[in-house]
């Protein structure tokens, strides 16, 4: 996809992978609306930010209503955002629960049906579902995430099958540990880590292909 002047949305804008998508996005000529809850740092005139907390259902809804009013045609999706909650499953609160599927899985469900019935009438755009290598393989103190990761891949294999036939490229994108604000609330701390830019590179390099080719599923880890 060309990406020039296209509408792109990218959650969880804020910072780390997704504040370096919505760059790479924006340098690649598009529109770009990011959804966070705290201010994006990008001051750029294809940028706008819009205040949202991704586990309200009805703030994804307010958020998607402007972009249509103010852009149209929604050809990009980012679902970005996401956190960890980590540690032993009886000091895992259900509210910490709650949030961490509520942000991780459910937005990314929420988002996507906002923008597929266009998708669908264009038959073309394409929706990237950044997972992480804990939706593949499941480790200790990391039941919350590792849900919400597994429900992902899921739900972002299950939707590529979906829409397919529409013309409409689904992705999902398990990075490994990449150095972002992401370890602040973690007790794991990797010592190999990606820079986030890297991560956003490889997220950008699969929507500037083909409209007719998909990279369905993509590993990027440290070396
Ligand atoms: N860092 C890693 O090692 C790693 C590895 C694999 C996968 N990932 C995945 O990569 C994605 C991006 O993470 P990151 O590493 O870039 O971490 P990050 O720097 O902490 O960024 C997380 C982003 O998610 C947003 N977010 C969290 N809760 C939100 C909410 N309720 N409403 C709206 N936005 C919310 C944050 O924005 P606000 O706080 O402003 O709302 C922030 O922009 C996540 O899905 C993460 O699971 C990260």
């Amino acid at each position: 996809m060309n990406l020039q002047n296209r509408t792109a949305v990218v959650t969880g804008s804020s910072s780390g992978i997704g504040l370096h998508t919505a760059t790479e996005l924006l340098e690649k000529g598009a529109v770009v609306y990011g959804l966070s809850r705290r201010e994006t740092p990008i001051g750029h005139d294809r940028f706008r930010w819009i205040g949202t907390d991704l586990s309200v259902p009805f703030e994804i809804a307010a958020a998607f209503l402007t972009i249509r009013e103010l852009a149209g045609t929604i050809s990009v999706l980012v679902n970005n955002a996401g956190l960890g909650i980590f540690g032993d499953v009886e000091t895992i609160t259900p509210e910490a629960w709650a949030e961490v599927i509520g942000v991780n899985l459910t937005a990314a469900f929420l988002c996507s049906r906002e923008v597929v019935p266009q998708m669908k009438q264009h038959r073309s755009g394409t929706i990237v579902n950044v997972s992480s290598i804990a939706g593949k393989r499941g480790f200790k103190g990391g039941t919350a995430y590792c849900a919400s990761k597994f429900g992902l891949n899921g739900f972002s294999e299950a939707l590529m099958e979906e829409l397919r036939e529409f013309g409409i490229r689904v992705c999902t994108v398990n990075p490994g540990s990449t150095d972002t604000e992401f370890f602040d609330r973690s007790a794991v701390q990797p010592n190999k880590r990606m820079g986030p830019q890297d991560v956003a590179r490889v997220i950008v390099s699969a929507i500037e292909l083909p409209d007719d080719v998909l990279a369905d599923q993509i590993v990027v880890r440290p070396l």
